[in-house]
């Protein structure tokens, strides 16, 4: 069960209704639950629990402080893809040491950095960077731990803007080079051949394209074991979870899609991969970034008008692509439910911001009980992807977030002042 429940006609963030953490905070608002954060961890930890394991959060989804204070309590790992992340781990209580870090254009200085905390794994992502990190490693006297990023080639069958595993795009080393990469490597002087790494894609919903990646990666894996005596097997991230009916399903994991599929659950998910992963004896990693955060997160915004244009009917919220840009940019699906539910008749609507661009909505001609000024919406299933993604276009402060434990509320990121906004810009000096 995730946290945000109608209690009669309210909803509701654990102990807490959404109306007054609006009320207090203001919107546009983020709202998180703890009780659902921990849930989703526990979850998937516990899936893995027969083979030596750790789950690496993937700080992109929602790197807020409390949240990665909160994982690392949990005993998460993290999976960090800048020096910034790396960084945030660090202020937020969690060890290098835990992290691993991926990304195809590590500079000098993020390697260097990692290097000095001592970060458990470097994710490599091209020849080039292999070298980079040996030398760098070199400089500093140290010996860099490494895995290969490989590129399995398989395709995840999830939105084209977020499919990463084919040999269509910039990520890894394909699956058939690897071995010489591995090769090279293990000439190299600084650096510790640790582990391998693969990740397909996001929002999978389905098990096969992962069981098909592990699979074809297996013996790989095998191999660079006997070979190196590599001690882990990082499958990425990828988990999804259900946007359409989030609410009214009350699990988010359980829910029947409207195909009469089953979501994937993370049960699933490591009893399909287990038999394929556990006979290599390698450790497991895990990336998983919205499968934690997804539906523990949602967006509160207050509807300033309803304009009727004749042909449509636009709800305008003072929440817009710049706090949460996933329709916008892959057409994504977000659930929106009035924050108190009122007798208002049901039409199709458009649910835009207020941003300079057509494409600033949250939905289309969705059937949605017309609200009044002032009330309130939730937008549902934003917790992963959203306010990490959030941008000052227009001059917009960014959101305020809060995360709700029980009957206890924080605020975990104040609202942007808005002079915030421009406080590392000047004029120039023959303009005075
Ligand atoms: N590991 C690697 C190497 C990744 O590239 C990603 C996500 C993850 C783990 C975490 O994947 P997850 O478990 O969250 O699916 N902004 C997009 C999603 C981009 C995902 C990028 N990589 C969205 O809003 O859907």
């Amino acid at each position: 069960m995730h946290a945000f429940q109608f209690r009669q006609d309210r909803l509701y963030c654990e102990e807490l209704s959404v109306e007054s953490l609006a009320r207090r905070y203001g919107t546009p608002l983020y709202i998180y639950s703890q009780l659902t954060l921990t849930r989703n961890f526990r979850r998937l930890d516990e899936a893995w629990a027969s083979v030596r394991h750790l789950p690496c959060y993937a700080v992109k989804a929602n790197s807020n402080l409390a949240i990665l204070r909160l994982m690392a309590d949990l005993g998460s790992g993290f999976d960090v893809v800048s020096g910034g992340e790396l960084r945030r781990v660090m202020a937020a209580g969690g060890s290098a040491h835990r992290c691993v870090f991926a990304g195809v254009a590590k500079t000098e200085e993020e390697i260097g950095l990692a290097l000095r905390a001592g970060i458990h794994c470097f994710n490599i992502e091209s020849e080039a960077e292999l070298d980079r990190v040996d030398r760098l490693a070199g400089d500093l006297g140290l010996t860099a731990p490494v895995a290969v990023r490989v590129n399995p080639n398989i395709a995840a069958r999830t939105h084209a803007k977020i499919t990463t595993g084919t040999y269509e795009n910039k990520f890894g080393i394909a699956l058939d080079l690897a071995e010489s990469v591995y090769e090279r490597a293990a000439r190299k002087k600084n650096l510790w051949l640790r582990g391998l790494q693969m990740h397909i894609g996001s929002q999978l919903t389905q098990v096969k394209p992962f069981e098909d990646a592990a699979r074809r990666i297996a013996p790989l894996a095998a191999t660079l074991k006997r070979k190196y005596g590599i001690e882990f097997l990082d499958i990425g991230g990828g988990l999804g979870i259900v946007y359409q009916d989030a609410l009214a399903s009350g699990d988010p994991f359980w829910w029947q899609s409207p195909q009469g599929r089953r979501m994937l659950t993370p049960e699933q998910y490591a009893a399909r991969l287990l038999p394929i992963l556990e006979p290599l004896g390698l450790r497991i990693l895990l990336e998983p970034g919205r499968f934690i955060t997804g539906n523990a997160g949602i967006l509160v915004t207050k509807v300033e008008y309803v304009k009727r244009t004749g042909r449509k009917t636009f709800v305008i919220v003072d929440a817009a692509m710049t706090e949460l840009i996933r329709p916008a940019f892959y057409d994504a699906y977000h659930e929106i439910v009035p924050v108190v539910r009122r007798r208002r008749r049901v039409e199709p609507c458009d649910v835009v911001g207020g941003v300079c661009e057509s494409a600033d909505y949250f939905c289309k001609d969705r059937p949605l009980p017309i609200p009044q000024p002032d009330e309130l919406l939730a937008i549902l299933s934003a917790g992963a992807y959203g306010s990490v993604m959030a941008s000052n276009y227009n001059s917009r402060p960014l959101a305020a977030e809060v995360l709700v434990h029980g009957r206890r509320s924080a605020l975990v990121r104040r609202r942007q002042p808005v002079e915030a906004i421009w406080q590392w810009e000047n004029t120039a000096p023959w303009q005075d």
